[in-house]
This record gives C-alpha cells, structure tokens and sequence, in this order.
C-alpha cells in the first residue's frame, strides 16, 4: 500500500524522540528537534494539518543513575531539566504544538490503560529471569546500574543497550561479566519474575508494517533484519522505584521498562494538546485511534487491512541509535492495544564535533546556550544542521565549516539576493512596481515548489532547505543577467519587470525557506510589507503578487569573520578537558553519537602497501567523475544498492555496497569518482558495470571538489 502524497485531508501528527532530562544539551541533541520542527513546519506549508509535539523522558536508569549521582531524588532531578529543556527549544525556534513529560498524569495513566489492556489480551506473560543484584550493597541492577560486555560482540556495554559496539538492545540478563555502575562491585545474576510482552507473535505484523512504512531507508531497512533473524520477548519491567508501577501491582518496586511509557508520552503529549485547543481545532483520538484495525485481530499485516482506512498521519524523527524501538517495539504495542501505527520513521545520523563523537563529559561540545550566547542566531545551527548532508548521515560540525556555509549560502546567496532586490526595489519604486510575473521567473518559481513538496514527501528535508536556497541562487543570476540598474533610464519598463520578478522570487523563497529559516523567513516576510506569519502562507501564495508598498530592508544575514571563527576554535580545543571521566552520557535521541568513540585510541589504519606499481599500470585505469542519478535498495541483499550513474560517455549500472550506510534517496545528483574500466561483476544477480570509490567502513564517497563534468577523467 502506498499512502497518498502530503498534504492529506488527515491530521498528522510529529513527534521527536523524547530526550532523557538528565543533561545540558548541545547541538547534538538539537538535530532532531530542530529536523522535527522544521518537517512540522513543511508540512504545514504544503497545507498538511499537523500537530508537533514531543516531551521529556523522566523515567528509567538514565535518569535514576545521574540524579543518584548527584544525590538528588530522581523526581527532583528530572523536572529540573524538563523545565530547562521547555525553555531551551523555543530559543532555537523549536516550538511544539505540545511539549509535556512522562511523568504527567496524562502519561502515566493512559501508560497504564494501554498496559492492562496488552496484559487482558493475553499479549503479556510472567517469566522467571536473571536480575544482575549487588550483593555488597544489597541493590538490584536494572539497565544503566550495570556494566560488562556485550554478549553479541564482546564490546564493553550497558545493561540495556551495547552503546559502544554493535548498537543492539540487551535483555536483563544478557550482559557478561556484570558490575555495579554506581559502586563498581562485581554483580551476581539472582533470579527474578519480570512481565514479557509477546512481541514474537507479531512478526507477520510487522513485516507489513515495514512495507508500508516511510521515511529514511534505515529505518525501513534494519528492522527486516532482526525480524528474520527472529523477534524475542520484550520484558517490560524493572526492579526499581522511580518509574510507572506496573498496573494492579503497585508498591512492589516493580516498574514499567521506560520504552513502555517514553513513547507513549507521544499519544499523551498529544492528548493534551487537544485538552488545551479542544477537538473541534485537533482531535487526538482522530491520529492515534480512529478507524484502526481491531485490536484482537493482531496479525492485521496485510496491505488489505490498512489500505483506504481514514487513519492519523504519524511520523516519528529518532535518532538512528532508536530505531529498534521506534520500528519493532513500538508498532508491536500500538497494534496490541489497537492504535493506529506510524505512517514513517525518520532516523537521522548522528552529529560529530570536527570529525570525532561528542563528549559531555569532556566538554567537548558546543552547548545549546554558549552557542546562544556568542550571539548567534538560532535559524544558522538550523540550517547547518538540516542541511549539511542526508539525513541519515552524520553531519559533522566544526566551527569552519559553520562559517563557509552561513557565509557562502546564507550571506552570499539567499541574504545577498534578498537585500539587493528589496534595496532596489525600495529605493526605485518604493516597494514592488508595477508589473506581472514573467513566464521565465513563473516557471522557475514552479520548479522550486515543486521541488519543495517532492522533498516533504520524501522525508528530505536538505532538499526542501536546497530548493529555497536554489531559488535564492536564481535570483541572483537573473539579477545580474537583466542589470536592471543599467535599464531605468532607457527601458524603465523593463526594469519595472525584472525587479517586479526579484521582488516574488524573494516572496517565494522566504514561503520555502520558513520551516528550516523560521524567524529570517519572518523578517523577509516583513521586510516585503506582508502582513501576518509567513509560517500561515501557503505555497501558493509563491506565485501570489506581494504588497506593494516596503521600505528599505537590512540585511537578513552577517558574515562570520575569521576571526571569530579562529577564536571559537581555540576555544572549543581549550575546553576538551582531559580523557573521558566515565560519566553516563546520554543523547542517544538526540543524533548525540554517545561518549564511546572519544576515549578509543585513533583506528588503525592499514599500512601502506609495499609493492609500488609503475605509471603505466595506474594509467590502465580509467577513473571518470560520474553522476549519481538513481540509487536503491537491492532487494534482499543487506548491503548492496544498484545506482544508475552518468559518466558522461554513457550511463552506467553500478552496484555498491552503501544500502545500509547512505540515504539512497539523497544521492542522486551527486558527484562521484568511478572506476570505469573494471570488469563487469554480478553481485546478487545484478549487472555491477564499474567500481564506486568510497573511503573507509562508513563507504563515504569520493567525489570532486570543484565541478567536473561527468566523464571527465581522473589524473
Ligand atoms: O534514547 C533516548 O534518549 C530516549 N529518551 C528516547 C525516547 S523516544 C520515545 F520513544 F519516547
Ligand atoms: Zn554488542
């Protein structure tokens, strides 16, 4: 089943995951808040009726474990940073429809219905398990309270997830070689009864779930694999205080898993926003309940079940780290308790910090207030941070890199665009004159929405910040091209149309730039005498005339200096402390790539191959610039994509092994270096017609620094 495109005549719902309120943020947590608000705000540009909400994780070890550190009670502890995240969001023009916590009532009592309702389906059963126990300090050891190696991949991990290995989730009890996180004792496995909640019975489920799913293909894709790998129980309890207790059994320190009531808050958030703005204006229950398949008809996989039901748009933006849950888990409990299921999951990269992991712990971070306070706009770590790189890579931050793009797109391109227009307009007609939109600047506006919308309806969100600032591009380029500085005298008419055009090219890019440039898309908005918020115009309103009186604009953009870029660097170098204290680090919905890749020593790289060849066998291969043109999954294959590249001479069929660490959908249009003259292979059945240089395990791909054309060779 394919879902109609955005906009649809249902409310949808946009959630990011929720962050654990155990910690200052960075702009590492803020790629999915800030891609969660500016996907909310696409899609209401696009007319998609559409609730953002989100709220904090209070629950569970990642909380229970820092707040003991620092000798506060978890409740305490957790409010304290909800209320500075509330705070935080809107600085950075995040602004949810709704952003509550789990700790609310509305969470914890519709956590505890969906519950009971799983527990009276028979989807949950009792099991005898293995707890790790202190016995020192006479203290079970749920999830983060313990730490040994992954049984998986022998890496060192934490109880409920191997964070520095191989990514999975582990089961209470998995964990080898267990010891206190809190003391550092040896820990012993005592046995224990915990609740399990059956989510092999849902394979069948999910597998349709997961044709039918959208958004990033990692999200679509990793799931297949545990699922043919086989689904275990999930066990939904832990032996701790701080947490839901289990419905009906309450006051035996048994609490919910905090996967059980975190994404719920999804649903709650939600229902308070409708609480707040009343159904009439956004019904929850019209997203997350209405016109579901039967609860008691689990095994609903099928297309059939789904297909034409008047259901909620759902989609969820994670990090990659949450995908598991977000596309096993949670499905599994929708579906029990007979809510409707997600209709896409974005998961994004991570965030690096000039080419290493973040460390909280080290201070190597840029934090969400300093940036604030070195007097930043917000709406620049928007755009670097949206549109940097695919979604599903990771984006990496430097201080250099910030200032190239803020001042090569933002400064040069969009900003320049926009003052120059507006000055000329302002200063020769005292706003817009007096003309109509020329076929050219019509057509090219048209391109543009276009772009924009078939961007939101493939989850890309650099596309849709690409086509506003390619608008921008054009702009300047038929500036340049018309010189209407050069006709008022002898053809004021004509320059009456080319700044008529400039002037709703500027209107149609501040529409595009909104959701990921809110308050500058705001300031054009008013700077071109628009009444109201840019963020209510529709994308019509691209091709609708602008007002026609405005006065002198400033300029929307300053650049960055390299001065102050020097400085910021220094800084940022200076405040690294010293090696990783070994604190709990916790972003891992937040895009944060965790505290494991810092303390590592550098990989190791393979030495230099002893034989040298000669010239002339390096001038046997014929290396040519090509261009990505389509790329996709093969199907069956775990790695390997089938990409369609243009090298010039001709268009070739590659086959290259980046399914799993590229967005496929991102990749047309770039620029990539090809072995040409290789000989043909056939990799699961397909043609493979040249070979796709790439650097390293993460398959990152070369490509050239200026603009060769495809088929240009390679020295
Ligand atoms: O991994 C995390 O940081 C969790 N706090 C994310 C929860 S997202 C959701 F499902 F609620
Ligand atoms: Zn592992």
């Amino acid at each position: 089943m394919s879902h109609d495109d955005f906009p649809t005549d249902r409310p949808a719902v946009v959630t990011c995951g929720l962050p654990y309120a155990n910690g200052d943020l960075h702009i590492g947590h803020l790629r999915t808040y800030v891609s969660g608000d500016a996907y909310a705000r696409a899609l209401e540009t696009l007319g998609q009726e559409t609730a953002f909400v989100s709220g904090s994780d209070m629950h569970g070890t990642p909380v229970a474990v820092n707040a003991e550190k620092e000798g506060v009670s978890p409740e305490e502890f957790a409010l304290d940073h909800h209320e500075t995240y509330a705070g935080t969001f809107p600085k950075f023009n995040v602004e949810f429809d709704n952003y509550g916590h789990t700790h609310e009532p509305t969470n914890t009592e519709l956590t505890r219905e969906i519950v009971r309702t799983l527990d009276e389906a028979g989807h949950v059963y009792e099991k005898e398990i293995q707890v790790a126990y202190d016995p020192t300090d006479d203290q079970w050891l749920p999830d983060r309270y313990v730490e040994g190696t992954c049984p998986y991949c022998g890496e060192q991990a934490r109880g409920d997830e191997c964070d520095e290995g191989c990514g999975r989730h582990l089961e209470p009890g998995e964990i080898e070689d267990p010891v206190s996180a809190i003391s550092g004792n040896p820990a012993e496995y005592r046995e224990r009864t915990h609740k399990f909640f059956r989510v092999s019975e849902f394979e069948d489920y999910l597998t349709g779930f997961l044709d039918r799913l959208e958004g990033t293909s990692n999200a679509k894709n990793q799931p297949r694999e545990w699922i043919e790998n086989g689904l275990q129980d999930w066990c939904i309890t832990r032996d701790m205080d701080w947490g839901i207790d289990y419905p009906g059994e309450d006051g035996d320190d048994l609490v919910l898993y905090v996967w059980v009531d975190a994404p719920i808050e999804y649903v709650a958030s939600t229902k308070q926003y409708t609480e707040r703005v009343g159904a009439d204006t956004f019904d929850w229950e019209t997203v997350w309940k209405a016109n579901a398949p039967d609860a008691d008809d689990p095994a609903a996989a099928d297309a059939e079940t789904w297909a034409g039901r008047d259901t909620g748009e759902i989609v969820h933006i994670i990090g990659r780290d949450i995908i598991q849950h977000h596309t096993v888990f949670w499905p599994s409990m929708l579906r029990a308790a007979g809510y409707n299921e997600p209709r896409a999951v974005m998961a994004s990269g991570f965030v690096n910090l000039d080419g290493a992991a973040f460390s909280t712990s080290r201070d190597r971070a840029v934090w969400a207030d300093e940036y604030l306070d070195e007097g930043f706009d917000p709406d620049l770590v928007r755009y670097y941070l949206t549109t940097t790189g695919g979604f599903q890579q990771d984006v990496d931050f430097s201080w250099e890199k910030f200032q190239e793009r803020v001042n090569g797109e933002l400064v040069g391109t969009l900003g320049n665009f926009a003052y120059r227009s507006l000055l000329f307009a302002a200063r020769n007609y005292g706003g817009t004159p007096d003309a109509t939109t020329s076929e050219e600047v019509a057509s090219r506006i048209e391109e543009a929405v276009e772009d924009f919308e078939a961007a939101v309806n493939d989850y890309s969100l650099k596309r849709a910040g690409d086509a506003a600032v390619a608008l921008a591009g054009f702009g300047n380029e038929y500036i340049q091209r018309n010189e209407p500085w050069n006709l008022t005298d002898d053809d004021p008419d004509r320059a009456e149309q080319v700044i008529y055009d400039c002037v709703q090219v500027a209107k149609a890019v501040a529409v595009l730039a909104a959701p990921i440039l809110p308050g500058k898309a705001q300031r054009l908005w008013e700077q071109l005498g628009e009444d109201g918020s840019v963020h209510d115009a529709s994308l019509e309103a691209c091709l609708e005339s602008p007002p026609g009186d405005f006065g002198e604009p400033d300029e929307l953009f300053e650049k960055i200096e390299d001065d102050r870029v020097e400085e910021l660097s220094a800084e940022m170098e200076a405040s690294a402390g010293p090696a990783d204290d070994g604190e709990a680090d916790d972003g891992e919905a937040d895009g944060e790539s965790a505290d494991d890749a810092e303390d590592e020593p550098a990989p190791d790289l393979e030495p230099i191959a002893d034989d040298r060849i000669s010239f002339e066998d390096f001038q046997d291969l014929d290396i040519r610039v090509g261009e990505i043109e389509a790329a996709e999954p093969i199907e069956g294959a775990d790695d390997l994509a089938r990409l369609e590249v243009d090298i010039g001479v001709e268009r070739r069929q590659i086959v290259a092994g980046i399914k799993q660490l590229h967005d496929l959908d991102e990749l047309a249009g770039t620029r990539a270096v090809i072995v040409a003259n290789l000989e043909k292979a056939e990799l699961f059945g397909v043609e493979s017609n040249g070979m796709l240089l790439a650097a390293g395990e993460d398959a990152d791909i070369l490509t050239t620094h200026g603009d060769s054309a495809p088929g240009t060779k390679v020295r």
